[in-house]
């Protein structure tokens, strides 16, 4: 339990960040009208972010010595401009209610990470707080 369970949870936030790179890359592709040029242009910034944040978790799981996971999460499928902003709005709440379970998972470890677990939480609080200004961005270009 505790250091274990935290692992798999680590990598599946990991494969989260796969999908979501991939997904927002993929999206940025299939927009339309005469936004898509800053809609593009949004998706693919965000999309760097995803990128830096499996970063972030494979050095999490580094300072833990666990492989990190090669998998990724299922993607989900969008075409008209607004599906794609709404299916990542959800997939960006999602991953905020996901990545505060692992801090949870963090939390009950702390005994056992005397010298991992600062590390580790300040990565995961930088992730948790980079999803909610995607949630933030893609709510405003939906006009929510
Ligand atoms: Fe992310
Ligand atoms: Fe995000």
């Amino acid at each position: 339990m505790g250091k274990e369970k935290l692992i798999e949870l680590l990598n599946k936030g990991l494969e989260l960040e796969h999908q979501a790179e991939a997904q927002y890359l993929s999206h940025a592709t299939l927009l339309s009208g005469e936004t898509a040029d800053a809609l593009t242009e949004r998706l693919i910034e965000i999309a760097g972010d995803e990128h830096k944040h499996a970063d972030l978790f494979r050095k999490c799981l580094e300072m833990l010595d666990a492989a990190p996971s090669i998998k990724m999460a299922p993607g989900h499928p969008a075409k008209a401009n607004k599906d794609i902003l709404k299916i990542n709005l959800k997939d960006e709440r999602d991953a905020v209610d996901f990545y505060r379970t692992i801090v949870a998972e963090l939390q009950t470890c702390r005994a056992e990470l005397k010298y991992e677990y600062e590390y580790i939480e300040h990565k995961l609080r930088h992730i948790i707080m980079d999803e909610e200004e995607h949630a933030l961005e893609l709510r405003t270009l939906l006009g929510e």
